[in-house]
């Protein structure tokens, strides 16, 4: 592999990875694009000057696996285009959680693919390609071992925003029965804490002002000698540079005391918790194998708005899980009534190849389950609308990101998490303003510049 890696090193290669799944999905992306640099890859902006593309999969709805052996057949043409023009050739390879459930059936499928890397596997990359390069048959790697994973990536971080995602916590433990992440993640793993320190100083180092910390189950996050998510958001918030906390996803069975208290006790750590609850049916959950209650769920939100009243409360939802009868959905929609979210994803349950769901009986007609989700969408949708003009008025701090659509308007985030536009110019970008809050629709709020340094 090191004679590769030298000679390789010379010649710049045009590298394309496309995300299609949750921010870790994302996050791994990031991740693979800092593994293969060292090789000469640099990312490209389209897949056709790439001569290597990485499609990062996502196995958690079917039509979210449907949709990469479309775009396998699009590059396909793509690269017959390219070899044709005498413009050299392009490596198609699959990465992420189809990867890892799909494995080698990729490749029988789809001849084209001539490599599939699995999520926790990816770190061996350089090894692989060369292997593929070769053309000496399949190149498949769906290894798991997240800590080999994580300390065979490198520490330094390039490539990221003023906003960037920090895996802490991979896997789950949980198997929720209609969920393939226990499958194509394997098991809860948290890195250890002086691990993610040392990347959170590179992404502050890297001019990085917002930390994400990302997690199946992030708030399940054990990082050894007693320190939890809590203590970890703690010593984050410590290191100079960093202005805003985060994290997601979080499970309701691990939200511990100490990280409601840390709603209320770190300033840094932003009032935004997306804390998905999924049904609001005691007989969903348990059928779900969800292990809390609707009333578990509402008292522990109540306890987080106790420490910060001002937080903005959002969760997923899944529509039609078999056996979900018209009194269980109007629980859901009760429930919702109840919590009033500032956002939310809400999807239709999607029946995934070996999960226990797939094999109940009482499976949802697809028509029942697309009237539940507009109703559902619709309430949700009032909420989130009615969350944002609440904030009209209000002095708000915004983390700005770039430019906005118009000419002379500059995007950011909110503390709560929508897109702020307001009137300003480049050099604010990523840097803190303060608005007032004028305006507000579904995603977004609209600002008058009030002070062009917050922190000043
Ligand atoms: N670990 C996170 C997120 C998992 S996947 C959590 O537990 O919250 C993100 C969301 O996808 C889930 O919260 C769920 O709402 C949805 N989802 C997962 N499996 C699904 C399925 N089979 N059909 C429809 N939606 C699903
Ligand atoms: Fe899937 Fe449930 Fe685990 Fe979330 S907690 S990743 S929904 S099994
Ligand atoms: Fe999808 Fe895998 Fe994330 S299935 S949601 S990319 S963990």
């Amino acid at each position: 592999m090191s004679e590769n890696n030298k000679t390789n090193t010379k010649a710049k290669k045009g590298l394309f990875v496309q995300s299609y799944g949750c921010q870790m999905n994302v996050y791994d992306s990031e991740r693979m694009v800092d593994v293969l640099a060292p090789l000469g890859y640099a990312p490209v902006e389209k897949p056709e000057d790439a001569d290597l593309v990485v499609l990062n999969t996502c196995h958690i709805r079917e039509k979210a696996t449907e949709k990469v052996y479309s775009e396998i057949g699009r590059l396909k043409m793509q690269k017959e285009a390219k070899q044709k023009a005498g413009n050299g050739d392009m490596m198609i390879a699959v990465a992420g959680c189809v990867a890892q459930a799909e494995g080698a059936e990729i490749m029988n499928r789809a001849p084209v693919v001539e490599l599939v890397v699995g999520p926790q596997a990816y770190h061996h990359l350089p090894e692989l390609i060369a292997r593929a390069a070769r053309k000496s048959g399949e190149v498949l790697d769906t290894s798991f071992d997240a800590i080999d994973k994580f300390d065979a990536l490198p520490i330094k971080r390039e490539n990221t925003g003023v906003s960037a995602f920090l895996s802490v916590q991979e896997g789950c433990d949980k198997f929720c029965s209609f969920c393939v992440v226990p499958y194509t993640r394997g098991e809860e793993f948290s890195r250890p804490f002086a691990k993610v320190m040392d990347e959170a100083k590179s992404l502050v180092d890297n001019g990085v002002k917002e930390i994400i910390l990302l997690g199946q189950n992030v708030n399940a996050y054990d990082g050894g000698n007693n320190i939890g998510l809590a203590q970890l958001i703690e010593k984050i918030a410590e290191l100079n540079g960093v202005e805003r906390i985060r994290y997601t996803t979080s499970h309701p069975c691990d939200m511990r005391d100490d990280l409601i208290a840390a709603h209320g006790s770190i300033a840094k750590l932003m009032p935004y918790l997306h804390l998905p609850v999924q049904a609001g049916s005691n007989k969903v959950l348990k059928a779900m194998n969800r292990k809390h209650t609707v009333e578990s769920y509402a008292e522990t939100i109540a306890q987080v708005r106790k420490m910060r009243p001002d937080i903005a409360i959002a969760s997923d939802f899944i529509v039609g899980f078999p056996g979900e009868s018209d009194k269980d959905f109007e629980e859901t929609m009760a429930l919702v009534r109840e919590i009033k979210y500032a956002s939310a994803y809400s999807f239709k349950y999607s029946r995934r190849p070996g999960t226990p769901a797939s094999a109940m009986m009482y499976q949802i007609a697809e028509n029942i389950k697309d009237e539940r989700l507009q109703a559902l969408q619709a309430l949700l949708a009032e909420q989130q609308t009615a969350f944002n003009a609440s904030k009209i008025g209000q002095e708000v701090d915004v983390l700005v990101t770039g430019k906005g659509r118009n000419p002379g308007q500059m995007l950011g985030k909110a503390p709560w998490q929508q897109s702020v536009f307001f009137a300003g110019d480049e050099s604010m970008i990523n840097k803190t303003v303060r608005v007032k809050a004028v305006g507000a629709g579904l995603n977004s709020l609209a600002g008058e510049l009030l002070k062009a340094d917050a922190n000043a």
